[in-house]
Order: structure tokens, then C-alpha cells, then sequence
């Protein structure tokens, strides 16, 4: 199923605003991206009202920690029934082979389902520039391919990429599952809010994406449940037009 490929970001932090969302989405099995913000705002509770509500949860903290810490926060997440969550990579091939293994064990004793670790390379943020001021040199490419790979041999098998990296990640690892931000509905393409490089909903599924996640072309629209729909509707007419 299609709407499967959406994740939507709640990036906000007002309480009426949540609750539209909510009210917007309700009984749909959608799958909600929770990320600083909300999680902030609304402590870890966010997740089991999502969670109680029949909704998939993305928590997008970006562990970067000590093995152990990032383990057990990890458990914690499990503990929350939570679906995926994301890592940083540079944590290292140790330290992510050591929260796998952790995890697992953890999930197997208490009965729980095991969450998806999604691995993030390097932040779309950076320019080359400022990247080689902490990487000696090495390209912002280079570093994604070194990353991915580590990422890979700990037994990730998710990440998140921007568009413009899907080829590249999926040319080397070709059974993973990507996670791409920075998109845009074909009709509003041209309000690209701080996104700089957009895609649209069907470019980045064709390229290889495996997870749009979206959200102010949805959030921030009159009609949520329409906005969304109308996505998952471009996605299908682009499949069949292939
Ligand atoms: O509102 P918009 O669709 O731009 O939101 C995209 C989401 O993806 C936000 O939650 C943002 O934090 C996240 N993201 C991003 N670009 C990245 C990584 C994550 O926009 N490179």
C-alpha cells in the first residue's frame, strides 16, 4: 500500500494544533514522525497517545552517545512500543553493533516488538565546506558511503537520505530501506519553505525512497487529510504511468 511510503512530520508543539492533527487523522494508520520539538514539548507520553490512537511511530531524536547510553535509551523506546528510530551513524560500528545486540536481547526477554534502527549519515545541512572543517577533507559523499556501509556491517538495514543521495546509498546497499525528507506535492513544488533541493512525491519513490517523510505541505494546510491523500493519489498516477 502506498500511503504505507508517508511518514508525517509533527513538527509542532501547540497543544490545539495537535489535536487537529489528531482529529485529522483519525482512524487512518498513519505512520507520525515525533522529533525534538514535540518530543520536548510533550515529553515521551506524545508516543503512547500516538500509539493508543492506532498510529505508527517514527522518533527522530538522533541518538549520539556512549554505547550504553544510547542502548538504553533505545529500550526505553521499545518499552513504548515505538516503530523506528533514528541513530547517527558516526556513533561507530561498536557502539551500533552493541545497541542492536542489546536491543534485541532486551526485546526477546520482555516480549516486545524489536523497533527499525534508521541510520543518519551525515546532516543535509552541511555544505562541503563546513564539512571538511571536521572531516580532514573528506568529501560529504565519501563520508555517506563510509557511513552507510558501517552502518550496514552493525546490521542496519534503514536509513535516512536526502534525494539526492538515494542512488548512491542504494548503488552500494542495495536491500536497504531509505527515508527521504525534502519533498514536495508537484502542485505546490514552488513553496519550498527552507528546504533548499526538492523532489516530488513520485520523483523520490521512483529514485528509490522507500519513506517520504513530509510535513508542512501537510500540517500546514486547511485541509490535512486531503493534502495527504492528494500525495499518495500523485505516487499512484506516477506508478502507473511507468
Ligand atoms: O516540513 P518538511 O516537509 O520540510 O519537513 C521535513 C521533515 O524532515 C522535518 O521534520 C525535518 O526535520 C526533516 N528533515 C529534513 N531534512 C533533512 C533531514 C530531516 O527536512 N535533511
Amino acid at each position: 500500500m502506498i500511503s504505507e511510503k508517508i511518514i508525517v512530520a509533527l513538527d509542532i508543539s501547540d497543544d490545539k494544533k495537535l489535536d487537529e492533527v489528531l482529529e485529522a487523522f483519525k482512524g487512518k494508520d498513519v505512520i507520525f514522525k515525533v522529533g525534538l520539538q514535540l518530543f520536548n514539548a510533550k515529553g515521551p507520553d506524545i508516543i503512547d497517545r500516538l500509539k493508543e490512537n492506532g498510529n505508527r511511530v517514527f522518533l527522530d531524536l538522533k541518538l549520539f552517545d556512549i554505547p550504553n547510553t544510547i542502548t538504553e535509551a533505545a529500550k526505553e523506546m521499545a518499552k513504548r512500543s515505538v516503530d523506528f528510530f533514528t541513530v547517527h551513524l558516526l556513533n561507530g560500528r561498536r557502539s551500533l553493533t552493541f545497541l542492536k545486540d542489546g536491543l534485541e536481547e532486551f526485546c526477546g526477554k520482555e516480549k516486545l516488538d524489536v523497533p527499525e534502527i534508521v541510520g543518519v549519515t551525515v546532516l543535509t545541512s552541511f555544505n562541503e565546506e563546513e564539512f571538511h572543517l571536521i572531516s580532514g577533507g573528506t568529501s560529504i559523499k565519501k563520508m555517506v558511503e563510509i557511513l552507510a556501509v558501517l552502518g550496514y556491517q552493525a546490521g542496519i538495514r534503514s536509513f535516512v537520505s536526502s534525494p539526492r543521495e538515494i542512488s548512491l546509498i542504494k548503488g552500494i546497499l542495495p536491500d536497504v530501506k531509505l527515508i527521504t525528507p525534502g519533498i514536495r506535492p508537484k502542485e505546490n513544488l514552488d513553496i519550498k519553505d527552507d528546504q533548499k533541493r526538492v523532489l516530488t512525491p513520485g520523483e523520490a519513490i521512483e529514485l528509490g525512497a522507500d519513506y517520504l517523510v513530509i510535513g508542512r505541505p501537510i500540517i500546514k494546510s486547511d485541509d490535512m487529510l486531503g493534502a495527504y491523500e492528494k500525495i499518495v493519489k500523485e505516487i499512484e498516477e506516477r506508478k502507473e504511468k511507468k
